[in-house]
């Protein structure tokens, strides 16, 4: 028999398995529960906060995705997040995380902190070598990667730094959100895979949704076990139209890819910017580590706009295309301002160590044709700009 690719049997997952009615697509199984066969003896699935025939093909097709042994998918990224943390910590255990990750896991580690359960450490990774030394030096039991980072698109080394962590005995957690198909982090050595499902693998901002994905079947057991004890797991509804996003994905993808390629391209040298965050771009300090594990750069991008917080709002007020919203990775381009949006719960100081000014916009780079998506960011621009000739004149 041939073996088709990964991406077909994801593409494929679930196709022609309903021995029922010979349904193509897999039925929605709604039920929250299943009959025992007979006294004492349970189906597959009993009750859906354990297990549901739906939610298992996501599953099954995410572990596909990625390479592992096995995922948990529950009911939004920041449940991922947590769920891993819970499932692979025990009192006093020390966690190294990156200064400038997502502002949602952010707030996690430092509430956790704050209740002394676990100790958890702010570290730049995209300075591998002094991140390296730190790691020595902390021992810590866990460490949570996150590239390109959230909002500056900082890249981590991911091979290296997980050598490390291995090194002194960490587990190695990757947010890998930002990068389905085009980063492989159990190939680069990580052991847990965590994703906001809410983004590019359901691609149509229409479900919240995550999923820790492990590389062994021990750490997989660990999740579900876990997910069922926390009542973590995802409703069947949200996992059946997830399904259906991700039979998509590649081709969402390779549209995404380009247009964002397109945009930089267009606005790089534009004078509004003052700095521009891309790792596609030559200038970004970890190009070569991308361009190593990434397949590409991916869809998103970052700047910081010369006028401030001023030019920041007249972008947003002139722009037509980019959504001012939170969240990243659907169809339709979004712009947000992670001040005072996607970041606002970090403190000013984490605010500022993370390098997140008034003046910083991140674009989630949708799939509508990038001829215009390139006019309408260049109006958004050309309006920033004329913002930060008045702030001029004035002073
Ligand atoms: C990198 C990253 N990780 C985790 C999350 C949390 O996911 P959710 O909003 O689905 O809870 C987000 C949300 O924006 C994110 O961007």
């Amino acid at each position: 028999m041939t073996e088709f690719s990964s991406l077909t049997r994801v593409i494929r997952a679930g196709i022609e398995t309903d021995s029922a009615q010979g349904a193509v697509v897999p039925p929605l199984y709604n039920s929250s529960n299943y009959t025992f066969a007979q006294f004492g003896v349970p189906r597959e699935f009993d009750y859906t906060r354990s297990g549901n025939p739906t939610r298992a093909i996501l599953g099954d097709a995410l572990a596909e995705l990625e390479g592992g042994a096995g995922a948990t998918i529950v009911a939004t990224g920041m449940g991922a997040v947590t769920l891993s943390l819970l499932a692979l910590l025990n009192p006093g255990d020390v966690v190294a995380y990156p200064h400038d990750c997502y502002g949602g896991s952010w707030r996690v580690f430092e509430q956790l902190g704050a209740k002394g359960h676990y100790t958890f450490v702010a570290v730049d990774f995209s300075d591998t070598e002094s991140a390296a030394a730190q790691l020595r030096e902390l021992k810590p039991n866990l460490v949570w990667l996150e590239t390109p980072s959230n909002p500056l698109l900082r890249i981590t080394d991911v091979a290296a730094i997980s050598a490390v962590g291995h090194e002194v005995g960490a587990v190695v957690v990757a947010d890998n959100t930002f990068l389905p198909l085009v980063q492989r982090p159990f190939e680069l050595g990580v052991d847990v895979i965590v994703h906001s499902v809410t983004k590019y693998l359901n691609g149509h901002s229409d479900v919240v949704q995550g999923a820790v994905i492990a590389k062994t079947q021990s750490h997989a057991d660990l999740f579900n076990w876990w997910g069922n004890v926390l009542g973590l797991t995802a409703s069947p509804a949200d996992s059946h139209l997830v399904l259906r996003g991700l039979r998509t994905l590649d081709v969402r993808l390779q549209r995404h890819l380009e247009n964002a390629e397109a945009v930089v391209d267009a606005i790089k040298d534009h004078p509004a910017i003052k700095n521009l965050y891309f790792p596609g771009l030559k200038t970004h300090p970890g190009h070569e580590i991308a361009a190593k594990q990434q397949s590409s750069f991916g869809a998103m991008l970052s700047f910081e706009l010369v006028g401030g917080e001023d030019a920041a709002r007249r972008f947003v007020e002139a722009v037509d295309l980019f959504s001012l919203a939170e969240s990243l990775g659907g169809t339709e381009s979004l712009v947000a301002h992670p001040a005072t949006m996607t970041h606002a719960s970090m403190t000013p100081e984490a605010q500022s160590a993370a390098g997140i000014t008034a003046g910083l916009l991140r674009f989630s780079i949708g799939i509508e044709p990038a001829e215009d998506l390139i006019a309408d960011i260049t109006a958004g621009l050309d309006a920033a700009k004329q913002a930060a000739e008045v702030l001029e004149t004035v002073a």
